[in-house]
Order: C-alpha cells, then structure tokens, then sequence
C-alpha cells in the first residue's frame, strides 16, 4: 500500500510530473493508478465547482474556508470508495495530484496566521480521522514561484480571461497561496522540489529524476 502526492500551486507542473512517474513506475513492472482532485469527472466535485465558478462569491478570501475545505474532502473520499480503495489495499501504487495539504494551501491561507495551527489540526482530523481517507506516504511540493507559474497556466488560456476559475484570476490570492505551502510544507516533512534554479524553470525530466529517485528509495524500503 503506498500513496505518492504531487503538491503545487496552479501551474506548477503536478500533470506532467504524475505523467512522467506513472509511465516510468508502469514500465517497470510497478501497478500504478493516478488520482486527481478535485475530481471533475465525478458529481464529487459539484460543490468545488460551484465555488470555482464564483457562486459562493467572487472573492475566495470571503467564502468560509472550512466549508470549502468540507468540499474538497468530501470529493476525496468519494473518489477514494468509488476509485481506489480496493486497489489501495491491494497494493497498487496510487499517485494523486494533489490531496488533503492543498486545502491548507488554499483555504488555511485565508485565516490569520495564529488561526492557522488550529486549522491543520481540525483538517488533519476531519479527513484523516474521522473521514478516514488514507495518509500520503510521501508528499511531494513543486516549489514553483507564482511569477513562473502564471506564465505556465497563461499557455493553457491563450489570454482567455473568462476560463479562469476565481483561484487562477485573482493574482493576490495565488501569492498568498504559494506563502501558505512554503510554510507548511517545509514544516510537514514534505520533500521540497526547488523546480527553478538561476531564474530559470528546470525540464519536466530533471524535475522527474528528482522525484523519481525518492520513490525509488521508498519503495525499495
Ligand atoms: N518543468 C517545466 N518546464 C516548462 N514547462 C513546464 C514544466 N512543467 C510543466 N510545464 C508546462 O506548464 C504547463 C502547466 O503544467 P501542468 O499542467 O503540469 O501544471 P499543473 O500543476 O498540473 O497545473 P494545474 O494546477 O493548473 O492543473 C503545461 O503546459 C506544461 O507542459
Ligand atoms: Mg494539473
């Protein structure tokens, strides 16, 4: 039983890391599945969606983080009775793009600083605990400044502002976002993939070697 999490703001490169390690884990004889959140391509997400969307409100510094916090856990634990909880006992490789920790990124980032530990603790409980979706084995950060980011989620709307969901619109909140995961990252024992060196954004492949390569070390115990 092993799950792997890619962690990362918008744009950090999560999908091409979990491509690149699902391809290379599968070509060595490993049985792999990929998970995503939120799971768009389940009624799961229909709550996340509705807060996306700016339903709940166009800023999301004011729509209450720990209900939207309930929305995305409450996608991750369907996604995990209906998708992969047989194949996790039975000791597939589960890798997922993002998982519990991105609701402290982006909800934990809205609360003041000294309402933050009592957060993690209430999210820690409320998926872990009482819901009882399993714990990451490893959680992996992209460490991706938002300057560098950005310039990766413009590519995918071509300057197409109204695409954008009010996370990726509101340039503020994505910066305030990045601070949040420098923190608890580094502080969970997260492994920190520094992706850009000398100003320069490292190739999908070195940024895979890195990751790869700390897998390796856990499976092989
Ligand atoms: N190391 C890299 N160097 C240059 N471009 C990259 C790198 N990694 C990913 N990209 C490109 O940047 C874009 C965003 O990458 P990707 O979709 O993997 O990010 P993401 O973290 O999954 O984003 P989102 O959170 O929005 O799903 C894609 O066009 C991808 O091809
Ligand atoms: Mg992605």
């Amino acid at each position: 039983m092993s799950l792997f999490i890619i962690e990362g703001i918008d744009g950090s490169g999560k999908s091409t890391q979990i491509a690149l390690l699902s391809e290379r884990l599968q070509s060595e004889g490993f049985d792999v599945k990929t998970v995503k959140f939120p799971n768009y391509s389940d009624r799961s997400s229909e709550p996340v969606k509705m807060y996306l969307e700016g339903e709940l409100g166009a800023d999301p510094s004011a729509v209450n983080a720990y209900a939207v916090s309930a929305f995305y856990a409450v996608d991750r634990f369907i996604s995990y009775k209906k998708l992969w909880e047989k194949e996790y006992a039975s000791g597939k490789i589960i890798l997922s793009d993002r998982y519990t920790m991105s609701n402290y990124v982006y909800q934990g980032s809205k609360l003041k600083p000294e309402d933050r530990k009592a957060y993690i603790e209430w999210l820690y409980d409320f998926e872990f605990g009482k819901m009882g979706i399993p714990q990451p084995d490893r959680t992996f950060y992209l460490d991706v400044p938002p300057d560098y980011s950005i310039r990766q989620v413009e590519k995918r709307y071509q300057g197409d502002e109204s695409k954008k969901d009010i996370h990726e619109q509101n340039l503020d909140y994505l910066h305030r976002c990045y601070q949040a995961g420098q923190e608890v990252f580094s502080a969970t024992g997260a492994v920190m993939i520094e992706c850009v060196r000398n100003g320069k954004m490292l190739p999908p492949e070195a940024i895979h070697e890195m990751i790869y390569n700390h897998i390796k070390q856990v499976i092989d115990g």
